[in-house]
């Protein structure tokens, strides 16, 4: 992880970071560089104006401290969000690796008029941006002899009158930075070290220093709850399936209050099963498990800011796979709700690994509200694309917080509809429900919406995120690197810490 310092007077770095106001009006810091050239450099060119998000890299003198200064925009001081921080935080750092950078010095000086965010936490957010965009995953890459060891862009430190704030706002946001990034190393992990029993140790591992309890529900266990659904899906594999539910409980003992659930697919690996996938980019279905990586990436986060909230989160971990132990399409299953279930299609398993989970936090926890976070189905990619998740809620007040935590942080959710149709596209004429839909093929999110939502206690609260197309981001954005995405720490995240603590 990118060390983040802040102080009020600058350390030695090789790169020096200045904010250029709108109308390439210089900052403080960049007035106490070499303003002479930074001017000049800002004139012979008509690119950059001082926007927020542009950037300009500009070779510093022989005789300066630094190697080079980069330039960002620093748009209206007014009008800046803490989002659009993050954004240039993210861009800034990405310039910086690229241009060779060990350790930068960043002035977050710009202004004295913000409304928006104040200047402690315009650097607080600008420093998790560089974090949540400096995110590497290179353990199975072979190491660079020592000598030819490329230099390794590792801190900022950011420069500014409010440090001490900026430092205490930056501790509560760190959190965020390290759940994202647990999140993206989880994905990242291949299916043959990442399977369920390993990704429940790695889980266990991960929130023991946190004081998060973890509880693992095994394979006998699971029978013994009744959990058909879930144990159908995995059991072609001889990696068995199992659940894990950490409990966060940050409010005092005394205050009884329900918690939040939130609950993650974690497919390990997608086959499809006996209805098999086809072969092309099957090697993407390792990231089939990105709900699942989203709730333990959460978890770290709540835990680390120790949120004020009891929360618990719920993984259904399972490998998806094709062998003479697997379920069939035709086989009839029950749930753990006691509904039996029809098995048309082997490969829509994310919601009979969901809905076991579902009953089991719903009848143990009571919780106030549920959200569950699903890699489900293609269809939800040929609606939304890449750009926004599913989300399908039956409460409109959750929606409206979702909304605010959606726009906060630029992990874009779209409402979807919920509807008796839907609901009803998934009988089956021999049992309870079918797993796949009507004849239609149509509307493929929405039927797999309205199969979990026959799994929903009435009157709960719930969120169903359907993030298939925001599992792997294909370009660089300013906060997230090509890869794996870890969509949703930061929306949930947000989530809480403005609407339920
Ligand atoms: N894991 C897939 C959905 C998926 C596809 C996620 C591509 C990310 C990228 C899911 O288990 C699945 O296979 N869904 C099927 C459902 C269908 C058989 C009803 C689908 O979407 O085709
Ligand atoms: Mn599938
Ligand atoms: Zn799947």
């Amino acid at each position: 992880m990118l060390k983040i310092q802040f102080s009020k007077t600058p350390k030695a770095a090789d790169t020096a970071v200045v904010g250029i106001l709108p109308g390439n009006k210089l900052t403080a810091g960049a007035d106490s560089l070499d303003k002479g050239l930074i001017a000049a450099a800002l004139k012979r060119q008509s690119a950059f104006t001082g926007k927020a998000g542009q950037l300009m890299v500009v070779t510093a003198p022989e005789k300066s401290k630094y190697d080079r200064f980069i330039l960002f925009g620093t748009g209206d001081p007014a009008k800046l969000t803490a989002l659009e921080c993050e954004n240039t935080g993210g861009k800034i750092a990405a310039t910086l690796a690229a241009t060779g950078s060990e350790k930068a010095v960043v002035f977050a000086d710009h202004g004295k008029d913000f409304k928006i965010v104040s200047a402690a936490d315009m650097a607080a957010h600008m420093a998790l941006g560089a974090q949540l965009r400096t995110y590497t995953f290179d353990k199975y890459k072979e190491k660079p002899a020592e000598d030819k060891k490329k230099k390794q862009f590792s801190a900022i430190e950011f420069v500014t009158d409010a440090h001490t704030g900026a430092s205490k706002s930056h501790k509560s946001l760190e959190g965020v930075a390290y759940g994202a990034h647990l999140a993206r190393d989880l994905m990242n992990e291949p299916p043959n070290v990442l399977y369920p029993s390993s990704f429940a140790q790695r889980i266990a591992a991960a929130m023991k220093p946190l004081g998060v309890t973890v509880e693992i529900l095994d394979e006998k266990k699971m029978k013994a709850l009744g959990m058909g659904s879930a144990l159908a899906v995995g059991q072609g594999s001889i990696r068995p399936p199992c659940m894990v539910v950490m409990r966060w409980n940050g409010l005092p003992a005394a205050k009884k209050s329900a918690p939040l659930a939130f609950v993650g697919k974690g497919v390990t690996f997608d086959t499809g099963g006996i209805s098999i996938k086809p072969a092309a980019s099957m090697d993407e279905m390792k990231m089939d498990m990105g709900g699942a990586a989203a709730v333990t990436g959460l978890m770290v986060a709540l835990a680390t800011r120790k949120a004020k909230v009891n929360v618990v989160g719920i993984v259904g971990l399972a490998e998806n796979m094709p062998s003479d132990r697997s379920y069939r399409p035709g086989d009839i299953i029950t749930s753990m709700a006691g509904k039996t279930i029809e098995v048309l299609n082997t490969d829509a398993e994310g919601r009979l690994v969901l809905i076991d989970a579902l009953t089991y936090v719903q009848r143990k926890y009571k919780p106030q509200m549920v959200v569950n976070l699903a890699t489900l189905t293609g269809a939800i990619m040929v609606a939304l694309g890449s750009e926004y998740a599913g989300a399908f809620v039956n409460n409109d007040k959750l929606w409206t917080e979702l909304t605010d935590a959606s726009g906060k942080t630029g992990e874009k959710l779209w409402r979807m509809p919920l509807d008796e149709a839907y609901r009803r596209a998934m009988d089956s004429k021999i049992a309870d429900l079918n797993n796949l839909g009507d004849a239609s093929r149509y509307g493929g999110a929405c039927n797999a919406a309205g199969f979990l939502e026959r799994f929903i206690e009435d009157n709960r609260p719930w969120a169903h995120l359907d993030i298939a197309g925001m599992m792997m981001c294909r370009a660089d954005k300013p906060t997230v690197p090509r890869g794996p995405v870890g969509f949703g720490v930061r929306l949930l995240d947000r989530l809480v810490s403005d609407h339920y603590e």
